[in-house]
């Protein structure tokens, strides 16, 4: 059934894939975005598309549109954008979790939440199952993101207890792919910019920590599935690639896919950065019936290819 549909943070580089996918599935489309991280070159590619319409709009604001479903990613994804105005940050995710879920309940359309991985803090248990609790810093640099998205979590669950509001929770673990923003300090665009560029790569600590890296096809394919999920089935459900590669690791894979001369620079390991983070994607398993498939190697190629196109 082809629907109307709010994407909010729609230009940003998870919400314009999500933008794609959907229109190329004939879906009417409604980009929502303040272009604080986003870009109009992310759309590009739909803006001539009927189905498709940009509004440039603060979710911190109200915003009246008539649509039958609603994803709301508008939010700074990296440290840099998010710690850059860290009031603006939590405003975004819980002015805009308000405002946002205040228009799912005006028009009945159901609502999914673009939430993070980063709600489990600095972990103690590996990997990570959505019923884990956190370890989350109230005070510290990060906070205005993790406590943010947690807040915005609540505020979805109260809306569903308290209006039964048809709502859906993902937690997003690292995503990379094309689109991502050359300098937004994330480890996959940094170490490929730098590696391009045949400039230092910036090892932070040891380079002993891992993450999990998931390509941006997948995680797309995982929203969408539990946006179109069982009604009544909230979430919270882990999207990720479980794959666990250390800094290091990941650094190697990208000098030998570039061919490139860079070399390897340790500097220290910055306040409240997790040493270990990889998804439990049991539930998105046995709910979605999702897993990621694109490979590390392959999705990095798609990537350094995006980035050889914009830096040249
Ligand atoms: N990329 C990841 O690895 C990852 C991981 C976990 C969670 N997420 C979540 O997914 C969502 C999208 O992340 P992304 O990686 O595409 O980041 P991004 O920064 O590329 O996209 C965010 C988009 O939101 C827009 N935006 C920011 N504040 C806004 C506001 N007040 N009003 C309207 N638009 C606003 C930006 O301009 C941008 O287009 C975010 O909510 C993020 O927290 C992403």
């Amino acid at each position: 059934m082809l629907k109307k549909i709010l994407v909010t943070g729609g230009a940003g580089f998870l919400g314009s894939h999500l933008c794609e996918k959907l229109v190329n599935s004939g879906h009417d489309v409604v980009c929502a975005d303040n272009f604080f991280t986003g870009s109009k070159q992310n759309i590009t590619p739909l803006l001539g598309n009927p189905n498709f319409e940009v509004l440039r709009h603060d979710v911190t604001f109200p915003l009246y549109v008539e649509v039958e479903q609603i994803y709301n990613l508008a939010c700074p994804a990296s440290p840099v954008h998010y710690q850059f105005d860290p009031v603006q940050t939590t405003k975004t995710s819980v002015h805009g979790a308000i405002n946002m879920l205040g228009l799912a309940k005006r028009t009945k359309a159901r609502i999914l939440q673009a939430s993070t991985s980063e709600v489990y803090g600095d972990p103690e248990v590996h990997p990570q199952r959505e019923d884990y609790l956190g370890r989350v810093n109230p005070i510290g640099p990060r906070s205005c993101y993790d406590e943010g998205k947690r807040c915005a979590e609540t505020l979805f669950f109260d809306y569903y207890r308290q209006h039964q509001l048809d709502i859906k929770v993902v937690r997003i673990f690292n995503t990379y792919g094309p689109r991502m923003h050359p300098n937004d300090g994330r480890v996959v665009s940094n170490f490929i910019v730098q590696a391009l560029r045949n400039e230092g790569i910036t090892i932070y600590g040891d380079g002993q920590q891992t993450r999990s890296f998931c390509y941006v096809d997948d995680l797309i394919d995982g929203m969408i599935r539990m946006m179109e999920s069982e009604k009544g089935y909230c979430g919270p459900v882990n999207l990720g690639n479980p794959g666990n590669f250390t800094m290091l690791q990941l650094a190697e894979k990208i000098l030998a896919l570039t061919h490139s001369k860079s070399k390897l620079v340790f500097k220290p390991l910055p306040q409240d950065d997790p040493r270990q983070r990889q998804p439990d994607i049991t539930l998105a398993r046995d709910k979605l019936g999702w897993s990621p498939t694109v490979g590390l190697e392959d999705g990095l190629r798609e990537t350094i290819r995006y980035f050889r196109g914009i830096i040249g």
